[in-house]
């Protein structure tokens, strides 16, 4: 999603709609801005491409607009219809937002019970009614009074006609900009639409909010006014889009420790996973879970089926979709289907699931981007929140996927691991002592006749996974494989030019799987282990934080995983972000 904002300017829809545009690369299925024209909130919105947005945008006369918001939204609430899009309004006051509401139901209770109507299915819309709900003297005390009742995420802009010459803000866990220039002052959730139009920002920190006027930033943190502290604009609009990075792979593996955030906001809670979109009843007599997918989504699945059958103890088999599909399986109606997909549109999940479907199963769709075509067939969709995926290898979905299926586990065999899941996420940061490690050891691994992943149990799908990624960017062969399956074949490959990265995790099977390591190294395989135990054998080291749940193991490893095949391809001079043969999203069968 994408959020701007301005005042002070002439026709401030000029800067609003350029704004957008620049924030399209973030992906959206709806746009809307809110104009204050003549004392007037003159609400636009499209869904599908800003040239809808445009065009409706050409038909409106304005007088002497004054200020304006704009959104682009991706559907994260509620079905991308116009309704849905924002700006959302009430009886005088417009709000864009970014980010989750995780109290937004008890607030729409709240506020139902007062006789306010809600006409959209989004959590935004209590903002704005919460906001005129409040609203009976100073406009700022009532903003202050919303954004305290608030839980979650957000960025958010709001105006009234209570206030024509006025945006009120505020910023908590999602980005929002401020800049000035000598006409007015702008408003983005990110960089790019700024570019251009101020050379300074002021790059808001949680907890500030504020308003402001024509030529006047007032920027508050806990009641207490603070100056806007200004910081120098990049001025290259392309690297700004990869947020200063190289890549956007490179940016949206780094981004995974906020993404995560988001896929488990308002559902890892401390009394239980919780999700929206499911009913516990839906999985009234599921005694099987089948799930289908490819790719990467695929190896997703095959992380599930351990987690499901440990937690839930529901018989999970994993199956490639292009497998599945033509094999004429056996679908009895006690199974649930499960459907993993980034995209929502690869032809042969999509077909798998209508195949399901006819046989009158349930099923449910683990997604990123709703109203696909996997979303409108599934019967019921839990969505990712991974926010666009621009890198064609896959690695924040993944992250999501594996988050998500993770919290199924939990709420089918009623388990509640609230703080692991958390402490997992923490565990996705990006060290950048660490990224430099890796880059330096990525040198030794561009030679060879290949690369082995190893891992056992939740760490064997994570090598399937790793393998893929070094495939898919550097054109290197390698394989994921079983750890304890190498003696039985393999490793008549082991030589000094074999390279093999070992995921060593503490809390399963370590010495079975030392083992499997000491195998290798007796037959003078070069290896890499990625562990929290210190294993002085083997070649290379890297070393993970010490900790006493495999799935904070399996989410540190899975970032190590991919910063190594993004290092190595760089190093082989390859388009990261566009590798040769492939497509984001594989439509044919
Ligand atoms: C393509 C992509 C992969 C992806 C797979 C499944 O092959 O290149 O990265 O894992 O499709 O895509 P989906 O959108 O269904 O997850």
């Amino acid at each position: 999603c994408g959020i701007v904002g301005c005042i002070g300017i002439e026709k401030p829809q000029k800067y609003l709609i350029e704004g957008l545009k620049e924030l399209e690369y973030r992906g959206y299925d709806s746009a809307g801005i809110a104009i204050i024209d003549n004392k007037e909130i003159k609400v636009i919105k499209a869904v599908g491409k800003l040239k809808n947005l445009e065009r409706k945008l050409d038909q409106v006369k304005f007088e002497n607009p004054k200020l304006g918001i704009g959104h682009t939204r991706w559907a994260t609430h509620g079905k991308p219809t116009e309704i849905n899009a924002h700006p959302h309004t009430g009886q005088f006051s417009a709000v864009v937002h970014n980010g989750i509401i995780e109290n937004y139901q008890e607030i729409k209770k709240f506020l139902e019970e007062k006789n306010i109507n809600f006409v959209s299915q989004t959590d935004t819309e209590v903002i704005v009614k919460l906001f005129e709900y409040f609203c009976n003297g100073d406009p700022f005390e009532a903003f202050k009074k919303t954004i305290e009742k608030i839980d979650g995420a957000y960025a958010i802009l709001l105006i009234t006609k209570k206030e024509p010459d006025k945006i009120f803000f505020a910023k908590k866990g999602s980005p929002l900009i401020v800049a000035k220039n000598s006409k007015g002052i702008y408003f983005a959730s990110s960089d790019a639409p700024l570019i251009g139009y101020a050379k300074q920002a002021h790059y808001l920190e949680d907890g500030e909010y504020g308003y402001v006027t024509e030529n006047e930033i007032h920027i508050f943190q806990k009641n207490l006014m603070i100056s806007p502290e200004f910081k120098d604009l990049p001025t290259d609009k392309e690297s700004a889009k990869k947020g200063g990075f190289r890549f956007y792979m490179e940016k949206e593996i780094y981004e995974q420790f906020d993404i995560l955030k988001e896929t488990i906001l308002g559902r890892n809670t401390e009394d239980g996973i919780k999700f929206d979109e499911v009913d516990k009843s839906f999985f009234n007599g599921i005694n099987n879970i089948i799930i289908s997918a490819c790719g990467t989504s695929y190896h997703a699945g095959l992380v599930g089926k351990y987690l499901i059958e440990r937690n839930a103890k529901i018989r999970v088999d994993v199956e490639v979709a292009s497998e599945l599909r033509y094999r004429n399986p056996l679908l009895t109606k006690d199974t649930l289907f499960i459907v993993i997909s980034q995209s929502g549109e690869t032809a042969d999940t999509l077909e798998t699931l209508k195949m399901a479907k006819e046989a009158g199963l349930k099923t449910l769709a683990l997604c990123n981007v709703d109203n696909s075509s996997i979303v409108r067939v599934a019967d019921k969709t839990i969505l990712l929140r991974a926010g666009i995926e621009k890198g064609v290898a896959s690695t924040k979905a993944f992250a999501t996927q594996v988050m998500t299926l993770w919290m199924l586990s939990n709420y089918l065999g009623d388990i509640n691991e609230y703080e692991a899941i958390n402490s997992a996420i923490e565990a996705t940061k990006v060290d950048t002592a660490l990224h430099e490690k890796i880059k330096r050891l990525s040198k030794r691994y561009l030679h060879g006749h290949g690369f082995f992943f190893i891992g056992r149990d939740i760490f064997f799908p994570l090598a399937l996974e790793g393998a893929l990624k070094l495939k898919e960017i550097s054109y290197i062969h390698a394989e994921g494989y079983p750890a304890g399956e190498m003696k039985h074949g393999p490793i008549a490959l082991a030589d000094p030019e074999l390279f093999v990265v070992a995921l060593l995790s503490k809390n399963i099977l370590y010495e079975k799987t030392k083992s499997n390591i000491e195998e290798l190294v007796a037959r003078d395989a070069t290896v890499l282990t990625i562990s929290s135990e210190f294993i002085e054998m083997t070649d290379d080291f890297v070393k993970i934080k010490n900790s006493n749940h495999p799935m904070i193991e399996f989410f540190e490893m899975m970032v190590i995983t991919q910063l190594l095949a993004l290092e190595v391809a760089v190093r082989m001079g390859n388009d990261v972000d566009m590798p040769r043969n492939l497509a984001k999203s594989v439509t044919v069968e």
